[in-house]
């Protein structure tokens, strides 16, 4: 089985003393862990990072940044390649999250690159992955994350390269979650077709996001096949946030 993964998607949240002082007392708890069972990631915005990687220096929590251009370097304003990230000291990158594809229409193939990239780097992509609400009422919500796993997820690459994170994309930020039957169906899914692209699926860890909550996390962590969260306006409240990731043991 993967071992926990608990990450935290600041997303555009954080300025500088808030995010240090998250990122500080959060080390401190995991540093203080003997045996903590599972990885803590938190994810900040990229003018937060080398603070933060300064926070936890020490700790065992790990960083990991909200995406990345697929190229190396080069004229490309506003962007930011994936070695910049790894020199500051990620270790994960998520891509392809539901609001990078809305907001800035990334499709599919986009994000197998950028993955590649993150890769290329020496770190892990943590390729999003969820259906719409629409999609869940036409029935196509396996239908919609089988497409998502066979165009998002780049070929070559194995459990450790890849963290997989399913997010209906109608559960974020909204307070409603999938039944934990919804969730294990999906996650089995994924699982099967990642055993098309990886030759040891079964390591891969498949988190679930989507309003993951102290409320509902011991829940869903222990839907079979989850094998940790990616946590947003949760993550941001240092208590919230160490409940949730106390439940996954
Ligand atoms: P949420 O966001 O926990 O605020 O729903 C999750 C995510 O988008 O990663």
């Amino acid at each position: 089985m993967p071992r926990k993964l608990i990450a935290g998607n600041w997303k555009m949240n954080c300025l500088k003393a808030e995010g240090i002082a998250l990122a500080r007392e959060l080390g401190v708890r995991y540093a203080q862990d003997s045996d903590p069972e599972y990885d803590l990631l938190v994810c900040p915005p990229f003018p937060l990072i080398d603070a933060v990687a300064q926070a936890i220096a020490g700790s065992g929590v790990m960083l990991g940044a909200q995406d990345c251009h697929p190229g190396e370097k080069g004229a490309h304003t506003g962007d930011v390649a994936a070695p910049m990230l790894a020199d500051l000291g990620c270790t994960h990158v998520i891509v392809g999250h539901s609001e990078r594809r809305q907001d800035h229409k990334e499709l599919d193939l986009e994000v197998a690159e950028k993955a590649k990239a993150v890769v290329r780097a020496g770190m892990t992509p943590i390729i999003c992955i969820g259906e719409t609400e629409e999609q869940r009422d036409a029935g196509e919500t396996l239908t919609v994350c089988a497409r998502q796993i066979a165009g998002s997820v780049a070929d070559g690459l194995s459990s450790d390269t890849l963290v997989i994170a399913y997010e209906p994309v109608w559960a974020i930020g909204t307070g409603r979650t999938p039944t934990t039957a919804d969730v294990a169906e999906v996650h089995a899914l994924i699982r099967a077709e990642l055993s098309r692209k990886v030759t040891d699926a079964e390591n891969v860890a498949i988190l679930y996001g989507g309003s993951v909550k102290p409320g509902n996390a011991e829940e869903l962590m222990h839907v079979p096949n989850v094998d940790g969260a990616l946590v947003g306006g949760a993550s941001l409240a240092a208590d919230d946030f160490w409940s949730i990731a106390q439940s996954s043991r």
